[in-house]
This record gives C-alpha cells, structure tokens and sequence, in this order.
C-alpha cells in the first residue's frame, strides 16, 4: 500500500460529493466474501451443497464479468471522453481480471465432472478464487478512490448520476436483480434507504412492496425492522 493511500481514501470518505462505485463496489465484496466463506465450508460428500456452491461461484463470476463490461462501456468510456489516460491502468487490470476469470470457469468445469477427488478440487478452486478476490479487493479499492477523484475533477455530481444512470438502464433485467439485491444486503441503513428511495420512483407501487417483502426475508430481522419503521414513517410523513 502506497503511503499516500490512506488519505486518499480519508478524502473519498469524508467528501459529500456522489460516489459513483460506492454501493456496487460493497455489493461485490459481499458477493465475493460470502461465496469464498461457502466454498470453504462445503462438504464435498454432500451432492446437493456442492453442487449449490458450484453455481454460487458461477454467478460470482458473472456478476464480476457484467460488472466490468459495464464500467468499461460507461464510466472509462466517459473518464477517456474528458482525459484519454485517466482510465488507462485500470483498463489494463480489466483485461487481466478477464484472462483470470477464464482459469476459473476451467477449474469450474473441472469441479463439475466430479473425476477426480472431490475434496481436493474445491480446495484448489477456493485457493485461486481466493487469489482472485484478493486482486479484485485492491483494485475495487484504488478505482474508489483514484478514479472517483478523476470524475470529481472532471464532472458535476449531475454529470456523474448520468453516467451511472446509463448504465443502470443499459442492465438486464436479471442483471439488475443480482446487483440490487447485493447492494441491499450490503448497504448500511442509511444508504439501503437512499437506494430504496430511488428505486420506488421508478418502479409501480405493487412491485415496490414486492420488493420490500423479499427484503424481509433476506434481511437479518434488526436490520429488516429498523428499514420497515423508516418506510411506515416515510409512508405517514
Ligand atoms: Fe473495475
């Protein structure tokens, strides 16, 4: 870690402007945590666990994948339109997130076949994952900090809720609901409200309260019951 990293991120933390990666970025992290956290305790006599986990690593990998096309259609593309170097290092480390992620889906398959001794093979797809996610963490880290700089510097905050709403739109469906439904479990209350907030303007009423009802059950019931009175609140206000 580079001396000048830690205030850096004290700028990041404290500035009130918006904070393009915040939310997705913590959305990710969990994702990725708690996938390693399941490969690592799974048994690999148990057919049914192993093959769930499998399938949770498969759409960690998705969901890592569609996260960085997406900031290479949208937030590089926008930091290159003002300053054609800004982006230039992190696009680098895309492309050899991608060569990685494609090693992964092999030792994936190689899981799957079950030709082998069971056990050993998740060991090894949780050691490399673990070394993905590694690389993942401090990337995720120097964009939040080094690139939102760079669209501070070169963006209003109007600016930067465009691009992201860009790519907000530009989502799938299914898309949209892996990444929204990371975010809400790993958001405090504070910034799980905001999000809620806007995700209700755009959606029908009947949907939205769909929405909160599954949040119930992803919840843990503190964090459910304090976000239910803040909306019955809402509601009455
Ligand atoms: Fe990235």
């Amino acid at each position: 870690m580079q001396p000048d990293f830690i205030p850096l991120c004290g700028r990041v933390a404290a500035s009130p402007r918006v904070k393009p990666y915040r939310n997705i970025h913590k959305a990710l992290r969990l994702a990725m945590t708690s996938t390693l956290d399941a490969l690592a305790r799974v048994d690999a006599d148990d057919a049914v666990a192993v093959s769930s986990v499998l399938s949770q690593v498969e759409q960690l990998l998705e969901f890592c994948d569609g996260h960085l096309r997406h900031e290479n259609a949208f937030m590089h593309e926008a930091l290159r339109e003002r300053d054609p170097d800004a982006p230039r290092d992190f696009d680098a480390e895309h492309a050899s997130q991608q060569r990685v992620a494609l090693s992964l889906h092999h030792a994936l398959q190689r899981a799957r076949l079950h030709d082998a001794d069971t056990e050993a093979v998740l060991y090894q797809l949780y050691l490399v994952l673990s070394v993905h996610i590694a690389d993942h963490l401090r990337h995720m880290a120097d964009e939040e900090t080094t690139l939102t700089e760079a669209f501070w510097a070169m963006f209003s905050d109007r600016e930067i809720l465009d691009v992201e709403a860009r790519l907000v739109a530009s989502l799938t469906p299914a898309e949209r609901d892996v990444s929204s439904q990371w975010m809400l479990r790993a958001l405090n209350h504070r910034e799980r409200v905001e999000l809620l907030e806007a995700m209700r303007e755009g959606m029908p009423a009947a949907a939205f309260d769909a929405l909160l009802q599954h949040l119930r059950v992803l919840l843990t019931p503190p964090t459910w019951r304090r976000l239910e009175s803040a909306f019955l609140t809402t509601t009455k206000a």
